[in-house]
């Protein structure tokens, strides 16, 4: 005969919380040391923990590419990207391409070609294109076109972007012995 649970003594379960995780990362080349929950994203890092909210979250499930930074030099999207996962990383944002007076050369170029309308995809697109370049794979139009597809612009800047793109690259050929 089964027990009426009425009457039984009740236990109340307490979900054990995990414990913050510490961890360091050298943003824009500051040290950063931050205690992060073990969800949280390094995008969410970026803006929660360390004020930095240059970099843009839009969709949020890695589809849109506004929250692209390096991470080692690499471009990656920082909604799809944990923190905790990451302890000991370098990261650049859109912040950290800049100096005090000089502005990297693809924000330059942005500018020049007038290469954004709300601007809400900009930091993901400078980042994305900076870490493009460093692969070293995009030769032409198209090839820019291809390797930045996982950018999306909702104001539709797409030819003023492949432009700014296109003169930074060029420029970068010239100098190359
Ligand atoms: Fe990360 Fe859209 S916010 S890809
Ligand atoms: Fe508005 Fe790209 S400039 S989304």
């Amino acid at each position: 005969m089964r027990a009426d649970p009425n009457t039984q003594t009740k236990e109340t379960v307490v979900p054990s919380l995990p414990i913050p995780a510490r961890i360091e990362l050298k943003v824009n080349g500051v040290t950063r040391a931050l205690e992060v929950a073990p969800w949280t994203t390094l995008l969410d890092a970026l803006h929660n923990y360390l004020d930095l909210t240059g970099t843009k979250k839009g969709c949020d499930h890695g589809q849109c590419g506004a929250c692209t930074v390096l991470l080692d030099g690499k471009r990656v999207n920082s909604c799809l990207t944990l923190a905790i996962m990451k302890d000991g990383s370098e990261v650049t944002t859109i912040e950290g391409l800049s100096s005090a007076d000089r502005l990297d050369p693809l924000q330059q170029a942005f500018i020049d070609h007038d290469a954004f309308q709300c601007g809400y995809c900009t930091p993901g697109q400078i980042c994305s294109a900076v870490g493009m370049m460093r692969e070293c794979h995009a030769k032409t139009a198209d090839d820019i076109r291809e390797l930045m597809s996982g950018n999306i612009c909702r104001c539709g800047a797409y030819v003023n972007i492949l432009a700014a793109i296109e003169e930074v690259l060029g420029k970068k050929r010239e100098v190359r012995p």
